[in-house]
Parts: C-alpha cells; sequence; structure tokens
C-alpha cells in the first residue's frame, strides 16, 4: 500500500506554495474519528490543504488498521491537498514503518540527540522516504520544556541557523522544524511579554531560504476555551500558548507549517464538559461528541481563517 492507494499527497508543493504565498499549512494532531472528521470536514469547507498530524503514541491508541481504515473511508482526493504526516517520528524504523502503512509524509524526531547522529538518522530516513516519494520533516534544536515522552530537556536549546544550513545539506530533508521559543502543551510562556527569537528564525530564513520552516508547539491557547473548561469543572490555570500576532508575524518570516495539537485538545474538551454541564440527564456519548467535534471544527476555522491563512488555497 502507499498513501497515492488513500488519495493523499505528500507535503512538498502544499509547503513550497505556502511558502511562495506567505501563508502557512496547518497540522493538526488527531486521535479518534471525531478529531478527524472534524478536521476534514474542516479542510473541505473552507478549501484548505491540511496536513493530517498522528504521533506515535496517537497510533498506538488508533491502532494501526483502524487508522488506516478511517483515512480509506474518508475518501480523500488527490486534488483536496491532504496529506498524513507521522508527527514526531523517533527512530528509523517508526518513520519507515508509517510509510509502509501509507503515510505520505513523515517527521523524524533526533533532535535531543548529537548532531552528527541526528544527521545520519534523519539522512537514512530521508533515503528511504524519497524512494517512495514521501516527504520528511526533521528537527534541529529543542523546543522547550516538555517535547515529547522521550526527551527530557528542561531548557530551551535554539536552533543554531550555521548547523541548520549544513544539517539541510547534509541529510537532505524537505522541511526544518526549529526551536525559536516555542514549546508543546498549554503552558508556553511565564509572562505575556515573551516574544519569540524572531532574529534567528529570520537568520535562518535567510541561510535556506528554498525550505518550508515548521513550527512546532504553536498552540494559541484560546481563552476563551479554557474559561468554558474552568468554569464546568475544569481546573486549568493560567495557561499561555503563543500569540496570534506573533504566530502570524512568523509566518510572514518564513514559517509555513504550524502544529496545532493543545487548542483542538482544548476545544474537545471544552465541548465534553459544556454539554454536560448543560444536560447533567445526558448519557448519549453521541451527542457530548457531537458537541465536542462542533468545537474542534470551530477552532479549526478560526486558525485556518485568522493564523494560517490558508483558506481558498486548494
Ligand atoms: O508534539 C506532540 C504532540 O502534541 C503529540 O502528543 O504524544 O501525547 O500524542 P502525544
Ligand atoms: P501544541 O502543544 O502547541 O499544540 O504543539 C503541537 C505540536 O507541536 C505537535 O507536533
Ligand atoms: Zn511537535
Amino acid at each position: 500500500m502507499t498513501y497515492k492507494d488513500f488519495g493523499l499527497v505528500n507535503t512538498d508543493d502544499m509547503l513550497h506554495r505556502a511558502m511562495a504565498g506567505k501563508y502557512a499549512v496547518g497540522a493538526f494532531n488527531f486521535y479518534n474519528m471525531e478529531t478527524l472528521q472534524a478536521i476534514l470536514a474542516t479542510t473541505r469547507q473552507m478549501h484548505s490543504p491540511v496536513i493530517l498530524a498522528v504521533s506515535e503514541s496517537a497510533l498506538t491508541y488508533m491502532g494501526e488498521g483502524m487508522l488506516m481504515g478511517m483515512i480509506r473511508g474518508a475518501n480523500i482526493k488527490p486534488n483536496e491537498q491532504i496529506a498524513l504526516h507521522l508527527d514526531h517520528g523517533h527512530s528509523f524504523e517508526a518513520c519507515a514503518h508509517a510509510v509502509d502503512m501509507g503515510f505520505s509524509s513523515v517527521m523524524i524526531d533526533a533532535s535531543h540527540l548529537p548532531f552528527d547522529e541526528n544527521i545520519a538518522i534523519s539522512a537514512h530516513v530521508a533515503e528511504y522516504a524519497h524512494e517512495r516519494s514521501v516527504s520528511v520533516e526533521a528537527e534541529l534544536g529543542m523546543l522547550r520544556g516538555h517535547e515529547d515522552e522521550n526527551t527530557n530537556s528542561s531548557d530551551s536549546c535554539f536552533t543554531n541557523p550555521d548547523d541548520a544550513a549544513r544539517f539541510v545539506q547534509q541529510t537532505g530533508i524537505d522541511s526544518l522544524a526549529i526551536a525559536i521559543g516555542t514549546s508543546h502543551g498549554a503552558y508556553k510562556r511565564q509572562s505575556d511579554d515573551e516574544e519569540l527569537r524572531f532574529d534567528i528564525l529570520e537568520e535562518i530564513a535567510n541561510q535556506l531560504s528554498d525550505l518550508p520552516l515548521v513550527l512546532h508547539g504553536a498552540s494559541s491557547i484560546p481563552q476563551n476555551l479554557l474559561g468554558a473548561i474552568n468554569k464546568c469543572g475544569g481546573n486549568i490555570a493560567d495557561a499561555r500558548g503563543i500569540p496570534t500576532d506573533q504566530l502570524r508575524r512568523a509566518i510572514n518570516s518564513g514559517i509555513c507549517k504550524i502544529n496545532v495539537d493543545s487548542d483542538l485538545r482544548l476545544a474537545f474538551t471544552a465541548g465534553v464538559r459544556e454539554f454536560l454541564t448543560m444536560h447533567p440527564e445526558n448519557f448519549n456519548p453521541r451527542d457530548y461528541l457531537s458537541a465536542a467535534k462542533s468545537l474542534v471544527q470551530n477552532t479549526v476555522i478560526d486558525e485556518m481563517t485568522n493564523i494560517m491563512d490558508s483558506v481558498n488555497r486548494v
């Protein structure tokens, strides 16, 4: 099976078009039928390209067969510009397996390894994937805080622009995730004054003018979703995301893939909590999951429109 059998496309064309047009493609993480339906419905309604992102743990949660069954059932056509992407693949084997399953794009995240080892493993993945027309993202530098379950960095380690140029040249990757001050999860900043390192981004974009750059940890953490969760029995205090004006500036400076997971988790949770609070007698999962789906859809619409500017780009 290859990704073409599922109507998927790799990310090369969509990201180069985004780079030329100074907009971004959203990579939204999903982990069940409802989140997949919500992202796909919005993408189609908004005529936007999209990257459907699956982490290794989400893949384990859904199961390979169930995941690819849902992708087949979605009846995707190549002209819709939809990619299926392995997010934070931690080994050559995980990436190669995703390629063989029908993913059209993979990320090899060896950013926690020494520079030369990161180059070696990223180049190996690129060689395997490129033989099968699958696009490859790699990461250099480390995001602040929780990078993922296999990483234990707690300090920020920004991407070095000179290393970035060498890394890309020696690996042959198609896009590069850089560290300029974002972090995964809902607690990204101590204060409202913190700014991303646009100086580093601009220097990298200057040196790698033809390479799509990727921003992980790019959720904006909408305060209305936090408010809804906390009003309905939740307790998520003082969470802060990346302000939308900084995300737009990053896109304007060369970022053309924006990764969002936490915002959709918040939307889903807010939808379930609000519905069950308003309807305490209800115990029909289809009802509260529909409410969750609808808030996820609204969040994707809002971000495609007001952050990524990817609407009507298909
Ligand atoms: O970047 C990481 C994503 O948010 C995935 O998180 O491993 O809990 O699915 P996860
Ligand atoms: P957030 O936690 O900011 O949504 O980041 C998601 C991400 O980078 C997925 O790879
Ligand atoms: Zn990430």
